[in-house]
């Protein structure tokens, strides 16, 4: 079971959840979504709003998906949970397989309807507020490129509202 908390409630360092634990990014309706694990994105206040922030490769199938809904949500599965689960997602594509069926995930609907997953320990629903394709013009250290965009297949970011935040009862 989980329990509504606001924003102001998560009390999880970030910097763990996403360097160490990932998130699945999920965006769609819960009978038709997608989901890829990810590690880069973060929280923060922007607009007068609770916001969380994600960023697609445009090769992913997810970013249709990300495209065409109005909310995503970031699933967050707690210390060292469903690793295998977690790299399936980051290393197979949603056009070549079912990932969610494969790793025998249960899809929930949250805010919007919005896809996320009852294994999961923390859910962040968010509602798309912006999205912009980023720019390498605007990078000012050079190694950022060289490191992260050798092919370059510059992210598109996401910053959604933070509609719920889910947390799993103990
Ligand atoms: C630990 C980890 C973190 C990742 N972080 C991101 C990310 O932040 N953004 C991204 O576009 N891809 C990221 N990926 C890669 C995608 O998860 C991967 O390409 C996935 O297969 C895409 O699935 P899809 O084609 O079904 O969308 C990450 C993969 C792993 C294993």
């Amino acid at each position: 079971m989980f329990q509504k908390i606001c924003p102001a409630e998560i009390d999880d360092n970030l910097f763990h959840l996403l360097n160490d634990q990932w998130m699945l990014v999920t965006a769609g309706t819960p009978d038709h979504c997608n989901t890829m694990t990810a590690s880069w994105g973060g929280l923060g206040v922007l607009w007068r709003r609770d916001v969380a922030m994600c960023v697609v490769r445009p090769q992913r199938y997810t970013l249709k998906f990300m495209d065409e809904s109005d909310y995503f949500t970031l699933s967050f599965f707690g210390d060292g949970k469903y690793r295998k689960e977690l790299q399936l997602c980051g290393t197979k594509s949603g056009r070549d397989m079912d990932k969610i069926a494969a790793c025998g995930f249960t899809v929930a609907a949250g805010a919007g309807n919005a896809p996320y997953f009852q294994e999961a320990e923390l859910v962040i629903v968010c509602r798309k507020l912006y999205w912009q394709d980023l720019d390498p013009s605007h990078f000012t250290d050079p190694g950022v490129l060289d490191q992260c965009y050798p092919e370059k297949d510059y992210h598109r970011m996401y910053v959604g509202e933070i509609a719920e935040v889910l947390k799993k009862r103990d």
